[in-house]
């Protein structure tokens, strides 16, 4: 990552406290959960249908997609909640082995749900065990080497997997087939923001006036740990220079010392589009062109600064590449005084 980013969708991991906070903002139930309306709709009838039925089996394994820090990981927790089952949460990085996942498999029980977070990112030969895994419940591992080599097949408990990522397109097919259930999480509707930083308000205690928490919800890229993120910084700046009460000269003080535009773009977003824009005009960009301009990985130009963009119709994907739009050119026209 070239610039630090407040807009950055990821989790801040080595933000211990930010991190607890985070969780603690997390809903737990359906009910609590705001916005992704169809979504939850379509997960509590599949609930509904296990708990119906009773009889131990378990809720198909569910595959979570879209942009970063729209809920995938608050929603895995939720669907165990909902389950009444135990989460056990890891990643496609962290699962290093085979033997790794084997280990985790053979510790959970019937009903259990495990969380794969950034699930593209399996390893080959991890991947090839969790599709026994996923469809039999069973576990193949050879045990020896060489000629005395045997494999046995164990018995795995019947739990379900979440697999969350940003990006179906890279997910090995197998591995795509074995999910009976696949959601995209769309983009928050701006109220449904705004509901969030009402109730992050009220868990903080932190007085914010309507207009105030409106105008952090226009500035939050219609994402929840953004809005969050942004809500924590302006509460510092209302404890700091004021009274703690957030209302709209501190709230749009706040942003301004941020740099977020009215949009909710920070300075490493224009910094994209004007760097874009001032070496290519309105000819297509490839994106490690992008990437080199700015520094950046591709990944993340990809996951983090596109995907907002082409929502908010700034930039365009085109077979040739990447261009800046009218839209974003007058963007960066008023760049200067839209803060
Ligand atoms: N905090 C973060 N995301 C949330 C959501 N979707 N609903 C309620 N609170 C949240």
């Amino acid at each position: 990552m070239a610039i630090e980013r407040l807009v950055e969708p990821t989790v801040a991991r080595d933000d211990i406290e930010e991190e607890r906070m985070e969780v603690s903002l997390r809903p737990m139930s359906f009910d609590e959960y705001i916005g992704q309306e169809h979504l939850k709709r379509n997960l509590k009838l599949a609930i509904d249908a296990v708990k119906k039925r009773g009889d131990g089996t378990t809720l198909d394994h569910v595959l979570l997609y879209g942009p970063p820090g729209l809920g995938k990981t608050t929603m895995a927790g939720v669907i165990a909640h909902e389950l009444g089952a135990s989460l056990r949460v890891t990643s496609g990085p962290a699962i290093e082995r085979a033997g790794d996942l084997a280990s985790i498999l053979t510790n959970m029980k019937d009903g259990d749900v495990l969380f794969i977070d950034e699930i593209h990112r399996l390893r080959r030969a991890v991947e090839e065990v969790l599709y026994s895994a996923m469809e039999d419940y069973k576990l193949d591992i050879v045990i020896g080497k060489g000629p005395a080599a045997r494999s046995v097949r164990l018995d795995l408990p019947h739990f379900t997997v979440i697999g969350a990522t940003t990006r179906t397109g890279s997910l090995a097919g197998p591995l795509r087939d074995r999910f009976g259930i696949i959601h995209r999480l769309e983009y928050y509707k701006e109220p449904e923001i705004e509901q969030i930083i009402k109730r992050t308000a009220g868990i903080l205690k932190t007085e914010i006036k309507p207009e105030a928490c409106m105008l952090l919800a226009t500035r939050s890229r219609l994402t929840p740990r953004i809005a969050n993120r942004i809500f924590k910084r302006v509460r510092d700046y209302a404890d700091v220079n004021g009274d703690g009460i957030i209302d709209t000269a501190v709230a749009k003080d706040a942003l301004k010392l941020m740099e977020i535009d009215h949009l909710g773009l920070d300075p490493a977003d224009r910094n994209m589009l004007r760097l874009m824009y001032e070496n290519y005009g309105e000819r297509p960009v490839g994106l490690t062109t992008i990437a080199a301009l700015t520094g950046d990985e591709t990944a993340t130009i990809e996951d983090f600064y596109e995907p907002y963009l082409i929502q908010l119709g700034l930039l365009a994907r085109t077979p040739k590449g990447r261009v800046v739009t009218e839209k974003g050119r007058k963007h960066l026209q008023n760049g200067e005084n839209v803060l």
